[in-house]
């Protein structure tokens, strides 16, 4: 009669597994859900109800072993699990216990025997095949697994997050915002869909004027970027139709200090265009900006 594999180490295994599955299957928040710490307690539930029935099979068929059996049952029994899982991988067959594994062929003295393979092998591999038809049934019929349904979630989240800190970030006024040249290429993507329709291409002027000209009407500030802020903080106080974008939640304070900072590029880092290159006649007077 064989010893059992004591019930701490079946527990420890099995709670182990657990704790692997719902790591890997990406159910952050698993350690305070109720219904984690529930199936935990299921599972130590099922295992001692199968160690008291083991309990009893091994007390009957104990009954019915010769003291001899009985004996060297509880010899066995004494070692500690982990002291007999070494020794069984250094055993050796006896001769009389290899001859009933022979298997009927040899050449040249070698012989081949029949070993029974070893449990833990056998464990890994029927638990291998049942994770594989639940992981088919898993990704056949649930969204598991699959990377364009995981890429939308991730999307979505971080879109929100986006949102969240929009929300929250402290939002930037004439006294905060600063030119940088690293938010011109985003300026200029800010600019071609909320200003190009009346500033024109680049910024040459058609129903707004020329923005790349040395010529304003409007000189509010002392520096040209802080100027450009202040228009789309107040509008124009001569012409409605440029309104207060930032006012009127059409573009965010953020999203003002970029667009600034392109039009302050393309007036004070690069040529004027001129009425000759399609540009809009200078209106207003010549301003002189500090920066
Ligand atoms: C609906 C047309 C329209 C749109 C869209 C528009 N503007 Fe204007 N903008 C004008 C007009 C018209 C003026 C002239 C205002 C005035 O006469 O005081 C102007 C003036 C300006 C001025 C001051 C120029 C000066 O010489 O005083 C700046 C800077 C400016 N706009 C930037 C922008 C930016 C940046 C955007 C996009 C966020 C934008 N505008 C969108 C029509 C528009």
């Amino acid at each position: 009669m064989k010893t059992r594999t004591p019930i701490s180490i079946g527990i420890a295994a099995t709670l182990g597994a657990t704790f692997i599955i719902f790591e890997l299957s990406d159910n952050s928040g698993y350690l305070s859900s109720p219904f984690f710490w529930g199936l935990l307690m299921v599972i130590i539930f099922l295992f001692l109800i199968m160690n008291s029935i083991g309990d009893l099979v091994e007390d009957g068929r104990f009954k019915t072993l010769s003291d001899e059996e009985k004996e060297e049952y509880l010899k066995e029994k004494a070692i500690p699990y982990f002291q007999k899982l070494w020794n069984s991988a250094f055993k050796k067959q006896s001769a009389s216990e290899e001859k009933t594994l022979l298997i009927d062929h040899g050449f040249d003295g070698i012989t081949e025997l029949d070993n029974a393979l070893p449990k833990w092998w056998i464990g890994l591999f029927y638990g291998t095949i049942i994770y594989c038809v639940v992981y088919l049934f898993a990704f056949t019929l649930t969204d598991y697994a699959h990377p364009d349904v995981e890429y939308e979630v991730e999307a979505k989240t971080q879109l929100a997050s986006i949102k969240e800190y929009e929300k929250t970030a402290p939002a930037i006024d004439i006294e905060t915002a600063t030119y940088s040249a690293d938010n011109i290429a985003e300026g200029e993507q800010i600019f071609n869909t909320n200003c190009m329709s009346c500033h024109s291409e680049s910024g040459k002027g058609g129903i707004g004027p020329n923005l790349t000209d040395k010529n304003w009407i409007n000189i509010k500030q002392k520096s040209l970027f802080k100027n450009v802020f202040w228009m789309l903080e107040n509008g124009s106080p001569n012409n409605p139709t440029m309104r207060p974008f930032i006012k009127d939640g059409v573009i965010t304070s953020r999203d003002a200090e970029k667009v600034a900072a392109y039009i302050y590029h393309i007036n004070r880092e690069k040529v004027p265009i001129t009425e000759a290159q399609g540009g809009a006649a200078p209106q207003g007077e010549e301003a002189h900006w500090e920066e």
